[in-house]
C-alpha cells in the first residue's frame, strides 16, 4: 500500500510476472509509485496528526490560525516538506520553539512547498498562516447567494489538490492523518467539518471537532453559516439553512435505511455517524464524500427522493474512497467507478433493477459521448489516468465512473452476483483505511479471482479495460425494459399524437431524461410548445429535467423557457448543471445572450466554476 510518496512496486511485479498476461506492465521493473501531484515530503517523515486552530473571518474572506503537526521523523530526514497555494506563512515553530523556513518555487497545479528545517527527534511543527487571495478550495457567499438566508456561507471543497489552499498540508491521496480542530466563527453561525460535529449553534462561536480515523487531505472540509440540524434516525440526520431543513429531512427521510443496505451489500460501515449537509446552490458539484458528513446540493431535492441515488454514490464512498482510497489521482477510477458500481448496487437495493437499469443505461450513454469528446484513442480514456504536470481534474470525467463502474459490471455479469459480492467485500476488509494503485487492484483481482478461473482473464479483457481507449467490445448494457415505452411514446409524440394521450403516468425523473435526452435537438418550436403546455418542464421544480429542458429550449430557440433559465443560473452553482448550458448558447449563435448572462451571475459562482466558464464564454 502507499503510505507516502513512493511504493516500492517489487512484490506486485513478482506476481503479475508469475500469474499475469505478458502484455502486463512488466517494464515497470524497479520503478517506484509516485505522486507527482504532492511536493511534501510525507513518505519519508510521518504526518501523524493534525491539531488544527483558525479562525473564519467573513470580512476579510479569510481563514487564519495555525496548524500543529505531529510527526515522526526517525529516518532523521533534515526537512519537513508540506503543500502550500497561495497561503501566507507568518511564523514556524518546532517542538515549540521558534524556527525558519523556506518556501520553494511555485510549479503550476500544485502551488508552493513550504520548507522547514527539522531534526530526528523533532516531534511537534507548528505553522502560523493565513489564507490568500483566492483560495480554490473556498467558496464565500454573501447573504444574497445563500438562496434566502440572512447570513453568510463559507464552504470548502478540498478533493482533489485544494486542500493545500486553506491548511498548510501533505496533500496526497496516499497520505493520511487524525485531526482535531478548533475553529472560531461568527457568533451567529455554525461550523461543521468531516469530523465528529455539533448538533447546535453556541453562543461562544467556538466550535471543537474530531477526527480520529485517519483520512487524506482532501477530505478535510468545514462549512460555516445558519447552519441547523435535523435527526433521521439514531445514526443519520440533516444539516441545512433553516429555509430548507424541512424540505430537506424529508427527501432524505429513508438515509438510515440506505445505510443498513449498504453494510448488507459490503460490511460494516465504519465511520460513527453518517450525516449530509445541504448547501446553499451555489455548491460547484453535486456532492462530496467528506467522512461523517457528506456535502451536498440542493439540487437534490426534488420533492420526490428520485435525485437521493447522490446520496447512495457518497455514502458508498464511505467505502471506495474513505476507507480503501486511490493511491493517486491517476488511480482516480478506484474510488469513483467503485462508487458508481456500488451506488447502482444501492439504488437497486432501495428501488428494483428496472429502476438501476435506467441509471446504468444513461451513464451508458454519458461514457459514448465522453469517448467521443475526448476522442476513441486518447489516453485520457483509460482507466489508468497519466495526469504528470497536469491539473488532476482533467480526470475528472466519464471515464473514471462510468467505464470504472461497467468493468465491474462486467466482472459481476461474468462471476455472478454473489462472488462478485464477497470479492468486493474482502477487497474493502483487506484494504481499510490504506490506499491502493490500480496495479494493486489488479494484483488482488489475480489473486482472488483468476486463481480459480483461469478462463475468465480473456473473458474479461482486463489490460484492454485499465490500459486501453474507447469502451471495450465486452462492455455490458443494461436492459432497456422501461426505455423502450420511452421511444415508443417519443415516436408516437414526434408522428403527432397529442403529448397528454402520451402514456407517461407513472414516469420517473429517469424516464423523463431519456424523453428529453433522445427527443430531436432542436424541436420545431411548436412542438416545444406543446411539449411545455402539458409537461411543464419550463417549471420544473426537478433540477435535472429543468436543466436538460432548458438545453433543449437554447437550441430551439425557446423564448418562453428563458426568464426560467435565467433565474436557474443566477443561483445554482453546479457545474455539470451551469457548463452545458453556456456551452449550448455558445454553440448555437447566442453568444451575446451567454456573455450577459455570465456577466451578471459569475460572481454567484465557485473559482472553479468561474476558470472553466471563463473559457466556454471567451473562445470564439
Ligand atoms: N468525489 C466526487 C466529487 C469530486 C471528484 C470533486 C473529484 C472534485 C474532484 C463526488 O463523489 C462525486 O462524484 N460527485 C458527483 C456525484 C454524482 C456522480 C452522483 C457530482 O458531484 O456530480
Ligand atoms: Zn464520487
Amino acid at each position: 500500500m502507499l503510505s507516502g510518496k513512493y511504493t516500492p512496486l517489487f512484490l506486485f511485479l513478482l506476481l503479475m510476472i508469475s500469474c499475469s498476461p505478458k502484455e502486463e506492465k512488466t517494464e515497470t521493473i524497479g520503478e517506484q509509485i509516485f505522486d507527482w501531484h504532492t511536493q511534501s515530503n510525507a513518505d519519508k517523515i510521518a504526518f501523524k496528526h493534525l491539531d488544527l486552530d483558525i479562525k473564519v473571518s467573513f470580512e476579510n474572506k479569510q481563514i487564519s490560525g495555525c496548524a500543529l503537526w505531529t510527526i515522526d521523523n526517525n529516518k532523521a530526514l533534515d526537512s519537513l516538506k508540506l503543500d502550500t497555494d497561495g497561503l501566507g506563512i507568518d511564523s514556524v515553530f518546532v517542538d515549540g520553539k521558534k524556527a525558519g523556513f523556506r518556501i520553494g518555487t511555485f510549479v503550476e497545479h500544485l502551488g508552493k512547498p513550504l520548507i522547514i528545517p527539522v531534526q530526528k527527534t523533532s516531534k511537534q511543527v507548528m505553522i502560523c498562516y493565513k489564507t490568500g487571495e483566492h483560495p480554490r478550495a473556498l467558496q464565500w457567499l454573501t447573504p444574497q447567494q445563500t438562496g434566502g438566508n440572512a447570513h453568510p456561507f463559507l464552504y470548502t471543497q478540498s478533493e482533489s489538490i485544494y486542500a493545500r489552499s486553506w491548511i498548510p498540508c501533505p496533500d496526497g491521496p496516499g497520505i493520511r492523518f487524525s485531526y482535531n480542530a478548533r475553529v472560531e466563527v461568527p457568533k451567529e453561525l455554525m461550523a461543521v467539518m468531516s469530523a465528529e460535529n455539533p448538533q447546535q449553534m453556541n453562543d461562544s462561536g467556538v466550535y471543537h471537532f474530531k477526527m480520529d480515523i485517519p483520512i487524506p487531505a482532501y477530505l478535510m472540509a468545514l462549512a460555516v453559516g445558519d447552519i441547523r440540524f435535523r435527526t433521521i434516525d439514531k445514526r443519520t440526520g440533516v444539516y441545512a439553512l433553516p429555509e430548507m431543513i424541512g424540505k430537506a429531512s424529508n427527501e432524505l427521510e429513508d438515509m438510515g435505511k440506505m445505510v443498513t443496505k449498504a453494510e448488507e451489500l459490503y460490511g460494516p460501515y465504519r465511520w460513527g455517524r453518517y450525516d449530509v449537509i445541504i448547501l446553499p446552490p451555489g455548491f460547484p458539484i453535486g456532492g462530496m464524500e467528506n467522512p461523517k458528513l457528506t456535502f451536498a446540493t440542493p439540487t437534490i431535492l426534488a420533492g420526490d427522493k428520485s435525485l437521493v441515488n447522490l446520496i447512495a454514490h457518497e455514502l458508498a464512498h464511505n467505502w471506495s474512497g474513505n476507507l480503501v482510497t486511490n493511491a493517486t489521482w491517476n488511480d482516480f477510477w478506484l474510488n469513483e467507478g467503485f462508487t458508481m458500481y456500488f451506488e447502482r448496487r444501492l439504488t437497486e437495493a432501495m428501488n428494483d433493477k428496472s429502476y438501476a437499469d435506467m441509471l446504468w443505461e444513461l451513464g451508458y450513454q454519458d461514457l459514448e459521448h465522453t469517448v467521443e469528446d475526448l476522442g476513441k484513442e486518447s489516453t485520457d480514456t483509460h482507466l489508468k489516468l497519466n495526469l504528470t504536470s497536469r491539473d488532476p481534474d482533467d480526470g475528472l470525467t466519464d471515464i473514471a465512473y462510468e467505464k470504472g463502474a461497467l468493468f465491474l459490471k462486467l466482472i459481476e455479469t461474468e462471476i455472478g452476483r454473489p462472488k462478485m459480492d464477497s470479492f468486493l467485500r474482502n477487497y474493502f476488509d483487506e484494504h481499510a483505511f490504506k490506499s491502493v494503485t490500480t496495479e494493486e487492484f489488479v494484483q488482488y483481482l489475480y489473486q482472488h479471482l483468476m486463481n480459480n478461473h483461469p478462463e475468465l482473464e480473456s473473458k474479461l479483457s482486463i489490460h484492454e479495460w485499465i490500459y486501453g481507449p474507447g469502451i471495450p467490445s465486452n462492455a455490458p448494457r443494461a436492459d432497456q425494459e422501461r426505455f423502450k415505452k420511452v421511444d415508443m411514446a417519443r415516436k408516437q409524440f414526434l408522428s403527432g399524437t397529442p403529448a397528454k394521450d402520451l402514456e407517461t403516468k407513472n414516469w420517473t425523473t429517469y424516464e423523463w431524461l431519456q424523453f428529453l435526452r433522445t427527443i430531436p435537438k432542436p424541436l420545431k418550436l411548436e412542438q416545444m410548445k406543446l411539449l411545455d403546455d402539458t409537461f411543464h418542464f419550463t417549471q420544473s421544480g426537478n433540477c435535472e429535467i429543468a436543466d436538460i429542458w432548458f438545453v433543449n429550449s437554447i437550441a430551439a430557440g425557446y423564448e418562453a423557457a428563458y426568464p426560467a433559465m435565467d433565474k436557474f443560473l443566477s443561483s445554482v452553482g453546479r457545474r455539470k448543471f451551469i457548463e452545458p448550458l453556456y456551452e449550448e448558447m455558445m454553440k448555437t449563435g447566442k453568444q451575446e445572450m451567454a456573455k450577459t448572462i455570465y456577466e451578471k451571475y459569475r460572481g454567484n459562482y465557485h473559482p472553479l466554476a468561474q476558470m472553466t466558464l471563463d473559457k466556454t464564454i471567451n473562445k470564439k
